[in-house]
């Protein structure tokens, strides 16, 4: 009996015993484990770099949401959002989220925001401060049957008069939404635009390299919306923004807009163009030919001349083939100068095909000087690559390696933002198979 109460009083231990031990190890696993908020939410954790009042687009420095967890019905994202200036409505997944930042100037995490959302990874359009922007991008167009019918839309330059198409250049830098009531009320999401009545035999994509140059951008939105406008053209506007601190490269930023503009449209011609130059003349029709187009060939800036024969820096319209058949803009430029003089040989030597020029007295631009903006540094590198004869097809659109971190639709353009890894130089002699100097 005694022995048997012994056996029951050391068995009743044991289980307990095992049971404390499983109790402090479940314990320890518990406290391991990440602390779940919510199993379906977005925590966001906003760090605030700068404030500034009017810096668009240096609030857009890195928006890419990424998910620390691959499982999707547990997911506890964080997203570090740079370059915030003040409070913000963020759209997506057709829902509203808002973030206020409560501190003006901070440089650590100051807001956290809980956003339900399964979607991952997600990113999120960061909108201008004070300009709209939409969540998708909308190619309205009639029905074909109707649309079909239409008169084919025709800008006549033929008047007598050429004085009625001087365009007269609006230089006053207003604010975004003031630049949408002017000229955003015809305009469809991402900056597109289709005449009414008539039916479009081109659909051009502009395609604008761009970094923080904003009092540019507001002057060329301002100017460009109501030239094109008047050529009666079905256009949308292509901002690609070079984030990053590698050296800018205007060229591959042109490849980056024709590959993202491709994907959302099928574009027949592609314009490329600075942001600081603006056409003044109505005859100067933004349409592509069957030979590629030097546009600005008279720049107020070098005194309406031509600076060189084979020039093809500025603005440059491409049809669809004829960019393809160059196998696009070069990508191994970073700096300042020579990717326009390499376009112009694989115009002539990889296309075999010679570059066209409206006349000088119609292709007249106005270059835009501003206090906002100094040049690149001149790549050293430029005339070396330039001169080395290498093989087209080895580099352009075909080679053209970006992080893409979003796209946002805005009612004036579409932002493509974008950071580009520099190709050192002796990476790039190798991989062109360039000569070395004997
Ligand atoms: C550069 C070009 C530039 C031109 C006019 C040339 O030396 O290589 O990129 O467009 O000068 O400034």
């Amino acid at each position: 009996m005694f022995q048997n109460r012994r056996t029951v009083f050391l068995f009743v231990c044991s289980l307990v015993f095992v049971q404390a031990l499983y109790y402090i190890a479940t314990l320890q696993i518990k406290r391991n484990e990440p602390t779940i908020v919510n199993p379906t939410s977005l925590l966001i954790l906003t760090s605030i770099y700068n404030k500034s009042s009017d810096n668009h687009l240096s609030s857009v420095q890195q928006n890419q949401v990424y998910s620390s967890n691959d499982n999707s019905t547990q997911t506890n994202h964080t997203v570090d959002i740079s370059f915030i200036t003040t409070a913000h409505n963020f759209t997506f997944a057709n829902s509203p989220l808002n973030i206020t930042v409560n501190q003006t100037i901070a440089t650590t995490i100051s807001t956290t925001a809980i956003y339900n959302t399964t979607a991952h990874p997600i990113t999120i359009p960061i909108p201008f401060l004070n300009a709209s922007s939409f969540s998708s991008f909308n190619y309205f167009k009639s029905p074909p049957d109707i649309y079909n019918s239409l008169p084919i839309c025709n800008f006549s330059i033929s008047n007598n008069d050429t004085s009625i198409y001087k365009v007269t250049i609006n230089q006053t830098i207003n604010s975004y939404n003031v630049i949408e009531e002017n000229h955003g009320k015809d305009l469809y999401s991402g900056g597109h635009f289709i005449p009414t009545g008539c039916q479009t035999e081109q659909r051009l994509a502009l395609i604008i390299c761009y970094r923080n140059r904003e009092q540019h951008l507001k002057l060329f939105l301002a100017n460009i919306h109501p030239f094109l406008q008047k050529q009666k053209l079905d256009y949308t506007i292509f901002i690609v923004n070079q984030h990053g601190n590698d050296p800018f490269n205007r060229a591959a930023l042109f490849n980056v807009g024709y590959i993202e503009a491709m994907k959302l449209y099928s574009f027949d011609c592609f314009i490329f163009h600075d942001v600081d130059l603006l056409p003044e003349d109505l005859r100067n029709v933004y349409k592509c030919g069957g030979q590629p187009r030097h546009m600005s060939v008279a720049v107020d800036k070098f005194n309406y001349k031509l600076l060189y024969s084979t020039l093809f820096g500025g603005v440059t319209a491409f049809n669809l083939t004829d960019f393809i058949g160059a196998n696009g803009y070069p990508t191994v430029y970073w700096g300042w100068g020579g990717e326009d003089d390499d376009m112009y040989l694989r115009v002539v030597k990889k296309l075999k095909k010679s570059i066209t020029r409206y006349p000088i007295e119609i292709a007249r631009y106005k270059m835009i000087r501003t206090h906002d903006h100094t040049s690149s540094k001149a790549n050293p590198n430029r005339h070396s690559i330039l001169y080395s004869k290498y093989d087209y097809s080895r580099d352009g659109i075909n080679t053209t390696h970006y992080n893409l971190h979003n796209i946002v639709f805005y009612k004036l353009f579409t932002l493509i933002n974008v950071t580009l890894p520099e190709e050192p130089f002796e990476k790039i002699r190798t991989r062109l198979n360039m000569k070395r100097k004997a």
